[in-house]
């Protein structure tokens, strides 16, 4: 059974919390190699606002037009993709960092409303596995394209999730820089069932960055994931499963 992460960027920006976060993945994947996709969403934000372009979201997803989308390819296909990777080499797991763009693992629908952002249609789980099989890490920037060849940027989120629905995974596991989903008065949902996560996005409970990550939680569920678990140290964290999945 493949193991499938995604790493928030902003873990990857410390590399302390990053080798930490990484000791905590180790023990979960028992020395097998899994699939990680990471986000970088901070960093884009600021080589943006280094360069002086404007950025904003919509529904926690990031417009992204021709320039953005260059800026957003070369820090997560470039500088993230390859701190991660580095770290986890020198951490003893034999990895290799790779995008949607390579091997043609993700291929993308356009939403057009979002400039170049796309939504996930196709992911090639073969390559991944004959990676996996050969004991490679596979470390996966969200990157993607169309089936013209077009460069979109896609959630990370939504990539992890459609890479575990692929990989028929049990369990998912969304790492970030929260200790999971925080109700009303910030204090931790330790178990989430899919009916409260919709009302808690409808009532603007579950905001920005969060409301992509339970809404792919939601669709893997519905895909017959198990559950997905939420935060950022394994011992905690916020399990979504379904209401019939029992305690
Ligand atoms: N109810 C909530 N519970 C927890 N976090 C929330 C909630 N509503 C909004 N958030 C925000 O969601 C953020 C997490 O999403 P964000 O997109 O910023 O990080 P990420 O997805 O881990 O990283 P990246 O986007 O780089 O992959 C939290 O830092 C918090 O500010
Ligand atoms: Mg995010």
């Amino acid at each position: 059974m493949s193991l499938v992460i995604k790493l928030g960027g902003s873990v990857a920006e410390n590399p302390s919390a990053l080798e930490k976060v990484i000791r905590g993945i180790k023990d979960i994947s028992d020395g097998n190699p899994f699939v990680l996709v990471h986000g970088g969403g901070k960093q884009i934000t600021s080589f943006l606002s280094e360069l002086g372009i404007e950025t904003y979201f919509v529904d926690g997803e990031r417009y992204t037009d021709r320039r953005t989308m260059e800026v957003v390819e070369m820090v997560l296909s470039g500088l993230v993709n390859k701190q991660i990777t580095s770290i986890l080499c020198h951490m003893g797991i034999k990895s290799i960092g790779l995008s949607g763009r390579d091997l043609n693992l993700i291929t993308v629908r356009r939403k057009m409303e979002l400039g170049y952002v796309g939504e996930v249609k196709s992911v090639d789980v073969e390559p991944m596995k004959r990676l996996l099989d050969a004991g490679f890490t596979l470390v996966l920037s969200p990157v993607s394209e169309t089936e013209d060849g077009l460069p979109c940027n896609v959630n990370a989120d939504f990539v992890a999730i459609e890479v575990g629905k692929a990989l028929r995974a049990s369990k998912l596991f969304l790492f970030t820089d929260v200790t999971g989903v925080l109700d009303g008065n910030k204090n931790i949902i330790p178990l989430l069932d899919v009916e409260t996560a919709r009302d808690f996005i409808e009532r603007g409970i579950i905001r920005e960055g969060m409301i992509p990550k339970v809404r792919s939680a939601i669709s893997a569920i519905s895909a017959g994931v198990k559950e997905v678990w939420i935060g950022n140290n394994p011992v905690q964290g916020t399990i979504i499963r379904g209401k019939d999945n029992g305690p």
